[in-house]
């Protein structure tokens, strides 16, 4: 069916409207035009009868023969005559009481009857249809109007004009044309008008369209901008509101779809979604590798050779539509000819599954093919048993380190004894005679290894709470730290040893320096140790700056920058190893120490040290609260 548009339907209406008022007006117009012009008809025929009746009756009045005297009248003659020059008369005559002619325009119907023709007073009686249908019908008809002429009270006989309607009809038209042309151009300015009015008032109706498109294209943020003061005003306002709910809604998808795509990506199990057709929508790295290159839109017949688990798997639940595995299966390698190099590492061992996925309706919208690689679990497996293992065996060496320490303290308690009894009458003798001196050498001697073996005996156990302090460092107290506070107890402790040897301690915690969030204990062990490695490393004086600052938005920068003898490169690579020391009474465990504390803090440390010029330590830490 042919469909209007609106603006087509309101064009059509005025259109219509205006149209249906033109006919009606016209035709009143017409209707009224008709009956002036019957009246008009009638008059002018009626004037006429009156012009003959004077003429007749003053012939008659002459006396005689009145028929004959009328018959040869040469004025009522001319009057007849010239009766029919009028518009639209036919004939004019006069008849006897009889109807036979007694004058007539046409002198040759004198003697003839007149007949009886339909009268133009009943015409005007009739409705304006009948007066339009008169004036109108082809073919001519006439009607006639008849004036009796009474003589001493008796009928003498009439006269008679004819009126033919059709010949009016030319005068009509003639006025009816320009009332006709101004309802044509009446017309033309209605549906004209129309259109522009519609124009007009559909223009928001175009612009919420084209939003609607834009919207329907994917563009965010489109708004439309009408006037606010009708209802159009209200659609773009609430057009405004769906449109921005829309972009949010949007946003937020595409925003949950990359988080879930980039989960999937970065998966170590192979993932593959399907079509209910069996058609691949998508396939993550891992499951690409076992898949021929561009297999997206392809079926999963054309994408794997018959008999393949992840294939066999797939068509069972297109058949079935049930979820089906998890089943262990043996995923060969892909043909050389398609793979190319790639595509080994996809073949192996694997634990297959698929998931149907249905809408809110329990229809199925796809089917999710998941392999998890059992070999790479296995690596995984193997890892943890070996730092199970090596946990184990760090707590059996601290707990070795441990019971070394007790008989380590008792040998140091019986050798300071010892000491003393050996001590003791050499000074006695000493004293009392110069002549027992024969014991004196044996006792200084056995002293003289008693030192030593307290010397090695100090050193073991330096080792061994060396050993304890890295391998079985306290359960971590993480709290908030005052990065100052710290610094302040770290200097105390090297004050006395920097004046000394001369050394300029410098400090730039700035107050206003977030809180560290870390266990207080082992941090201020670890910055005294980078105090204690600077202050050594200047023997001949220099300057020890200590620096803190907030770095990123959770972090906290300490720096410790030494004018020292620095470090050489190969050395570099060693001082966080554990007992690697170039000083002679060094333990080697100091940094190592620092190290370990940053590590179990998720801090970084840095080193940049050129020889004879200074070192520098940079450390990072995370803040007690990351701002908002
Ligand atoms: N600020 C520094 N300047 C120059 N060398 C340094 C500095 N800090 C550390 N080192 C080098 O790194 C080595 C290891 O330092 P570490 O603190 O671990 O052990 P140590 O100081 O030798 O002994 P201790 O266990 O008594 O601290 C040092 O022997 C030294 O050679
Ligand atoms: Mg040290």
């Amino acid at each position: 069916m042919w469909a209007l548009g609106i603006k087509g339907k309101q064009v059509a209406g005025v259109t219509s409207i205006v149209g249906l008022a033109v006919v009606v007006l016209s035709g009143l117009n017409l209707t009224s035009l008709a009956r002036i012009r019957v009246e008009e008809s009638v008059a002018r025929a009626e004037l006429l009868a009156s012009t003959i009746f004077h003429r007749a009756r003053e012939v008659v009045a002459l006396g005689g023969d009145g028929y004959a005297a009328l018959r040869a009248d040469a004025g009522l003659r001319s009057i007849l005559e010239s009766s029919v020059y009028s518009s639209n008369v036919t004939y004019a005559a006069l008849v006897n009481a009889e109807g036979i002619i007694i004058a007539h325009s046409d002198a040759a119907k004198a003697g003839q009857t007149l007949a009886h023709l339909p009268t133009l007073t009943t015409l005007l009686e009739q409705g304006a249809i009948a007066q339009l249908r008169a004036i109108y019908r082809e073919e001519g008809r006439t009607f006639e109007i008849e004036r009796p002429i009474l003589m001493d009270g008796a009928r003498f006989g009439s006269i008679r004009i004819g009126v033919s309607m059709p010949l009016t009809r030319r005068g009509l038209t003639e006025a009816l044309r320009p009332a006709l042309l101004t309802a044509l151009a009446a017309l033309v300015g209605a549906t004209l008008v129309a259109m522009l009015l519609a124009q007009v008032l559909l223009r928001p109706i175009h612009v919420i369209r084209s939003g609607l498109t834009r919207l329907g294209r994917g563009e965010f943020g489109v708004a439309v901008n009408l006037p606010q003061q009708d209802e159009f005003g209200d659609l773009g306002g609430f057009f405004n509101t769906v449109s921005a709910q829309l972009s949010a809604d949007r946003s937020e998808l595409a925003g949950q779809k990359a988080k879930l795509e980039s989960v999937v990506e970065h998966l170590e199990d192979a993932v593959a979604m399907f079509t209910p057709d069996g058609e691949l929508l998508f396939a993550n790295p891992a499951m690409r590798e076992a898949l021929p290159p561009e297999s997206t839109a392809r079926t999963v017949d054309e994408l794997l050779p018959p008999g393949h688990p992840y294939r066999n798997l797939v068509e069972e639940t297109l058949r079935s539509g049930h979820s089906c595995g998890p089943l262990s299966a043996t995923v060969p390698r892909r043909e050389a000819a398609e793979s190319g190099s790639a595509g080994s590492s996809a073949a192996g061992e694997r634990l297959v599954l698929t998931n149907v996925i249905t809408d809110r309706d329990g229809r199925p919208v796809g089917i999710m093919l998941v392999a998890r690689n059992l070999e790479y679990l296995g690596e995984v497996q193997s890892t943890l048993n070996y730092s199970r293992k090596l946990a184990a065996l760090g707590r059996l060496s601290a707990g070795v380190a441990h019971e070394i320490k007790n008989p380590l303290n008792a040998t140091m308690i019986h050798l300071e004894l010892l000491k003393q009894r050996l001590s003791v009458p050499v000074v006695a003798q000493a004293d009392s005679d110069a002549a027992g001196r024969g014991a004196g050498p044996d006792v200084a001697a056995a002293l003289g290894h008693a030192a030593i073996i307290a010397g090695e005996m100090r050193r073991l156990d330096q080792v061994v709470q060396g050993f304890l302090k890295f391998a079985r460092p306290e359960d971590l107290k993480l709290q908030a730290v005052s990065l100052g506070t710290l610094v302040g107890q770290v200097v105390a402790v090297v004050a006395e040893q920097a004046r000394e040897q001369q050394v300029d301690i410098q400090i730039e915690c700035p107050r206003d320096l977030p809180a560290l969030r870390g266990d207080p204990g082992m941090l201020q062990q670890a910055f005294l140790n980078l105090a204690l490695n600077a202050v050594q490393a200047m023997p001949e004086g220099g300057r020890l700056r200590i620096a803190g600052a907030a770095v990123a938005d959770s972090l906290v920068e300490i720096v410790f920058e030494d004018t020292g003898v620095g470090i050489t490169p190969e050395h570099l690579d060693k001082i966080f190893d554990l007992y690697f020391t170039t000083k002679g009474a060094g333990s080697g465990i100091g940094l190592s120490v620092v190290y370990r504390t940053v590590q179990l803090h998720d801090g970084e440390i840095e080193v940049r040290s050129t020889l004879g010029h200074g070192t520098l330590f940079r450390l990072l830490l995370p803040r007690a609260q990351a701002p908002h």
